[in-house]
């Protein structure tokens, strides 16, 4: 059955972004003037998603505002004679349907997709965490047919230099890759030390998960951080046969960083055919 939700967990404070996400959430930064979050939904439209459940928390108002912008403020614009940029102001953020739901708690990615559960209700989804931009759609389609073709959960993976493997969660798998990058997991650890990394495949914030999931995130234990751990309800998927997983070359820019985030405008918007070759131009004059 085609994946038609995608969970979007954006409940985090983006404490390494302060001080502007003291006003504007981590996910509205612009990518030159388009939001990070923006690319994330797009990518999940472009793969056939109709239903996109954002996790956010209640103390990042200006995520429901970008979703649902206030009639009030559209009104007002409006009444001052600025009829155009009332309806772009209007726009809503998305054109599909689109549930808020809120995690109050720091309790990790785990318990950020459990609050997602009624929302969702009872089929496979996608979740696409919002820090990685992908340069398309293909990853999450391939997941999705994964999933089709198998019934079991699917992830996105990358090879990484070494020194990498610590910042993600890392996999073990059965074999190498076939032609299609199609891996079966074993196991997962998050975030291992350098020498304690099992392999140098990542998984990168791309998931295809069972209906099922909801139900290992809710028996299991916080880890040591406190946090329900999005990759122990993968270890026990990988651990009884059914978790698979995609390694990918996928153009991926993780924007969870101030400095990532910051390579990741200027990759994308010299991408752009509108602002690109200015860019490009003015780079070059600056370091010529
Ligand atoms: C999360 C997951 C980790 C995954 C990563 C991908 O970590 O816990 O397994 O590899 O996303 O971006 P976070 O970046 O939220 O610390």
């Amino acid at each position: 059955m085609a994946i038609r939700t995608a969970v979007i967990p954006a409940a985090g404070l983006g404490t390494r972004f302060l001080p502007a996400t003291k006003s504007v959430p981590k996910e509205l930064m612009p990518i030159f003037d388009t939001p990070a979050l923006q690319y994330v939904m797009d990518e999940a439209i472009g793969a056939g998603i109709e239903h996109l459940v954002i996790v956010s928390n209640v103390a990042k108002p200006g995520l429901e505002q970008y979703l649902v912008p206030s009639a009030d403020v559209v009104r007002r614009v409006a009444a001052s004679g600025r009829e155009e940029l009332a309806e772009r102001l209007g726009r809503i953020g998305s054109t599909v349907s689109t549930s808020i739901v809120y995690q109050d708690q720091p309790r990790g990615l785990g318990h950020a997709i459990g609050c997602a559960r009624a929302a969702v209700g009872g089929e496979a989804f996608a979740v696409l965490l919002p820090d990685e931009i992908m340069g398309d759609s293909s990853l999450l389609m391939q997941l999705a047919a994964q999933h089709d073709a198998t019934g079991s959960s699917a992830v996105g993976l990358k090879r990484v230099p070494p020194e990498e493997v610590s910042s993600y969660g890392c996999v073990t798998t059965t074999a190498a890759p076939d032609a299609n990058g199609v891996v079966q997991v074993t196991g997962v650890v998050e975030k291992p030390r350098m020498e304690d990394a099992p392999s140098d495949i990542i998984i990168i914030g791309r998931y295809v998960l069972d209906a099922g999931i909801f139900d290992v995130l809710d028996g299991l234990a916080p880890a040591p951080s406190g946090e329900i751990q999005l990759t122990d309800a993968l270890l026990e998927r990988a651990l009884i046969g059914r978790l698979t997983g995609i390694v990918s070359d996928i153009e991926r820019h993780d924007t969870g960083t101030p400095f990532g985030w910051l390579e990741a405008v200027i990759e994308l918007t010299l991408k752009r055919e509108d602002v690109g070759p200015r860019l490009k131009a003015w780079l070059e004059s600056r370091f010529r």
